[in-house]
């Protein structure tokens, strides 16, 4: 079987950072599950339906063409690399991500990133939903502060405008929504490893990872 490593955990808390070096270190491939989310999420804002039409969104999620290629994302041929990470988008796609139905429609296309010689996959339920038999699952955690932090320098180095203070106040919300909803809550898989990150740094991070695969 094709080795696994699944990184989940709450929004900010590094993990696509962390995956996507891991990968690198490993040779592996690396699936952003988030970006699936935030891709539908775009495509949904774009045709302007309602966050709740649950039907429309799993044809758009079976329908849409994406291409991640040299850290790129393409959404039906256009480069969407950095629409999709603006902060409206992500609250769409936290929004959208409820619906169990649009997840089931996303599984597939999950699961196909799985290829030689092995797959860092990051999210929120790769551990306990997508890949339950993976080699090594970690959840990934860090202060609300740390995170709302990082998310903010984030952002501003992409050169979208940001205050603290509204990032803390949606991470917050997205924790909830995240580990409220009925299908596929945000949670520890019950044999994933975890790691606060709060003082840490990405190469203290990834390192740990890298040691834990390699123990
Ligand atoms: O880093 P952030 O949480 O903002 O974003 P992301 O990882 O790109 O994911 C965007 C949204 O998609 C999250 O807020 C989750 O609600 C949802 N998501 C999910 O439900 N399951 C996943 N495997 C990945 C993301």
């Amino acid at each position: 079987k094709v080795p696994v490593i699944t990184i989940d955990g709450p929004t900010a808390s590094g993990k696509g950072t962390v995956a996507q070096q891991v990968a690198d270190a490993l040779g592996f491939h690396y699936l952003d599950s988030g970006a699936l989310y935030r891709l539908t999420a775009l495509a949904s804002l774009k045709i302007g339906i309602d966050e709740n039409d649950v039907d429309t969104l799993v044809e758009l999620a079976q329908d849409i063409h994406i291409v991640f290629r040299e850290g790129c994302v393409r959404l039906d041929g256009e480069d969407v690399s950095l629409d999709i990470r603006a902060e409206s988008v992500g609250n769409r796609a936290s929004a959208i991500a409820v619906h169990g139905a649009l997840r089931q429609a996303l599984i597939a296309r999950q699961r196909a990133f799985r290829v030689p010689p092995g797959l860092v996959a990051d999210g929120r339920d790769m551990g306990t939903v997508i890949f339950p038999d993976a080699s090594l699952k970690v959840f990934l955690t860090a202060s609300v502060e740390a995170r709302a932090d990082r998310r903010y320098k984030q952002l501003i180095e992409k050169g979208f405008s940001a205050k603290l203070d509204d990032l803390s106040r949606d991470l917050r919300a997205r924790d909830d929504r995240d580990s409220q909803r009925a299908a596929a809550p945000l949670k520890p898989a019950d044999d994933a490893l975890t790691l606060d990150t709060s003082n840490l740094d990405v190469d203290q991070t990834v390192q740990t990872v890298v040691g834990w695969f390699r123990e």
